[in-house]
């Protein structure tokens, strides 16, 4: 009986694992970002890495819902980017600021 539960208890935690694991990062930035933005390089709109080197996680998280009200604050001097409010859910907003953070180059915040 105690193993049955012990085994159970295994699997739903590999099951909401790889539930979890099923959201990426790489997949929302090829959907969505990819056409204007690219990893290192500037393309349409800056790279990846710029971005996380200059903004907070809340600050990313804050455009990709709501470029209009941001991007002079940002220093744009227009705002061509669509916003994805309502075209993510959060676990995919969540995904693609992790994603952007792993290009950080600067190590000092
Ligand atoms: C149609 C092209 C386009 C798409 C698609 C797009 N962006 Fe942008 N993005 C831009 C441009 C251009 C800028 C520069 C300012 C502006 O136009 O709002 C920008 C700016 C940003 C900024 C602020 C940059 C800064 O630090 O000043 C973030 C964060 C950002 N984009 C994230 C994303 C993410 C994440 C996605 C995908 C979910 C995405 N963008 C999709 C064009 C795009």
């Amino acid at each position: 009986m105690r193993i049955q539960r012990k085994l159970t208890l295994l699997l739903l935690f590999f099951c909401s694992f790889s539930f979890a694991q099923n959201i990426s990062g790489e997949k929302v930035f090829r959907t969505y970002c990819w056409g204007c933005h690219h990893q290192t390089s500037v393309a349409f709109g800056p790279s990846f890495q710029e971005i996380a080197d200059a903004r907070t996680k809340g600050e990313i998280q804050g455009y990709i819902v709501a470029p209009k009200s941001l991007y002079e604050q940002f220093g744009h001097k227009r705002s061509v980017m669509p916003s994805f409010e309502g075209k993510l859910s959060q676990e995919e907003i969540n995904a693609i600021t992790h994603f952007i953070y792993t290009y950080k180059s600067k190590k000092d915040n």
